[in-house]
């Protein structure tokens, strides 16, 4: 376990704890990205996502994690996967003091609890674990997460328009963050 945390005094405490892959963590993970992208969430796919492509993307994505080229989180209220962070550390050799975070993600039903929060917070920790003081991200313009970044003392570099699809359809910008760890 990496550390627990509580949004307010009432709100239960979620286990974050790096992932690695076994059929039931690729399951949870699957289904939390397919919801979450039927739900117009901006997190790299169109809708609709099959199981089997959000499964094929988890897989190579907890590949690289057990070759140490990121860290998959997962936040879990007892055995529910209420959310998940990626920390990408595989940079060039001239960056490595840089990391990068993606693929943030909470249930719909966590929404608003702090999960995201205190995910992002244990990644700024992992990542000065490993000698990370610059970390960056992107989330789109059009329905993305600017504010809950920019809550966490992230700094806006600037938006790039026409960047992407959204799952739905139609074009959105995106805005670039950084911030030293
Ligand atoms: C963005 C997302 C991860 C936030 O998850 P969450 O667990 O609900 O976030 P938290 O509960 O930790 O929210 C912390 C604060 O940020 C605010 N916040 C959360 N999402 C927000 C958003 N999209 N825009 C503005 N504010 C937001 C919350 O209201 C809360 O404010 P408070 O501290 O004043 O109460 C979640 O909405 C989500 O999964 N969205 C779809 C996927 C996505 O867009 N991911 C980001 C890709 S870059």
């Amino acid at each position: 376990m990496l550390s627990t945390d509580t949004h307010s005094i009432d709100m239960p405490a979620f286990e974050i704890r790096p992932l690695s892959c076994s059929a039931e963590i690729l399951s949870m993970l699957s289904e939390l990205l397919v919801d979450v992208v039927a739900y117009g969430g901006s997190v790299g796919f169109m809708h609709p996502l099959s199981s089997e492509q959000a499964q094929a993307f988890w897989h190579n994505s907890l590949l690289a994690a057990d070759l140490g080229a990121r860290i998959v989180l997962g936040a879990f209220d007892e055995d529910t996967l209420a959310g998940t962070v990626t920390l990408l550390l595989d940079c060039p050799p001239n960056q490595p003091h840089r990391g990068e975070i993606a693929k943030l993600m909470t249930r719909r039903d966590y929404r608003g609890r702090g999960v995201a929060s205190s995910l992002i917070r244990a990644v700024e920790t992992l990542a000065v674990e490993h000698r990370r003081s610059l970390l960056v991200l992107d989330t789109a313009a059009d329905e993305g997460a600017s504010a809950f970044y920019e809550k966490l003392g992230y700094v806006r570099a600037g938006e790039i328009p026409d960047y992407a699809l959204k799952p739905h359809g139609g074009l959105t910008g995106t805005i670039i963050f950084w911030k030293k760890v």
